[in-house]
């Protein structure tokens, strides 16, 4: 039977990154997200320059009704996932009391619940046909509170939380469970949250492309929570180090000063 990669949020930056790392690597692919001709022409250019089987599903995540048809299509097909990436994340940014509502049920939408119902339905078909692997991108945000990105730290902290549980107690039925926690990477999605792109200086900030190159090699050897970057590695100690207060007022006046809102 054919085995497929499935990697939400694939349209761009770090999941599109993930995508073509997985395809040079001879994955078929199925891939994920809102915009439909953005992963068609994907699909199209991956077929034609690694030769794999490249499927696309054009969804709303966010969306409870879509997203639930979507996990009822694949309980009901015949299409064995064995590597799922769950990629697909929003941020937003400013501060919490002034936000639309709308936007951080979105965010937690996506960002929580869309996950977790990912890995509960794709994690019970993986158990059924004796094991597989889910990559979940958590945040090094994940590792700390993140004042004026509060919801948005606070959804990254619950992937992580939530991944390394599952990976203990899924030990036994073969689907293994990895969480990446990238830190900064020249993606959209400064601009979607709402941070002053102008304000961060990019030239530290690493690539999807060497985040993916980093996250395929540590998936292979199963690493449990996978922190691309030496820099990085050094941000999620800090809490360790400074203590919550001082980690409180840091991340604080770092994330006031650069939120365009
Ligand atoms: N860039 C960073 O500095 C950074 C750092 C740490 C963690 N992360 C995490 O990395 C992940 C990927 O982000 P990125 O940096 O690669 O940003 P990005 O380029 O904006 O990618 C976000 C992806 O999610 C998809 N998406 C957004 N809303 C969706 C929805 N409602 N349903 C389905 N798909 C949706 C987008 O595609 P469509 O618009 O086509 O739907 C896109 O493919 C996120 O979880 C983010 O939190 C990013």
């Amino acid at each position: 039977m054919t085995r497929y990669a499935m990697v939400t949020g694939a349209s761009s930056g770090i999941g599109l990154a993930m995508a073509e790392a997985l395809a040079r690597r001879g994955r078929n692919l199925i891939l994920v997200a809102r915009h439909r001709e953005m992963l068609e022409s994907i699909a199209i250019e991956f077929t034609q320059r690694f030769g794999v089987e490249v499927l696309f599903r054009a969804c709303d995540l966010g969306e409870p009704l879509r997203l639930s048809g979507f996990l009822l299509e694949l309980e009901e097909g015949s299409r064995s996932i064995d590597l799922l990436v769950n990629c697909a994340g929003i941020g937003n940014s400013g501060p919490f009391l002034a936000q639309e509502w709308a936007q951080e049920q979105d965010l937690l939408d996506l960002n929580v619940l869309a996950l977790t119902r990912l890995c509960h339905t794709v994690g019970n078909l993986m158990a059924v046909q004796g094991g597989g692997q889910i990559l979940n991108v958590a945040s090094v945000m994940g590792f700390q509170p993140g004042p004026w990105m509060s919801t948005y730290a606070a959804s990254k902290a619950y992937v992580l939380h939530f991944s390394e549980g599952l990976r203990e107690e899924l030990h036994k039925t073969g689907v293994k469970i990895s969480v990446l926690c990238p830190g900064p990477t020249r993606t959209a999605f400064f601009r979607t949250a709402q941070l002053d792109a102008g304000k961060f200086t990019h030239d530290n900030h690493m690539t999807a492309e060497e985040v993916a190159l980093y996250t395929v090699r540590a998936l292979d050897k199963n690493r449990a929570v996978i922190i691309p970057g030496w820099r990085n590695r050094l941000l999620t100690r800090v809490p360790r180090f400074a203590g919550r207060w001082i980690t409180r007022k840091l991340w604080g006046s770092i994330l006031k000063s650069r939120t365009s809102v």
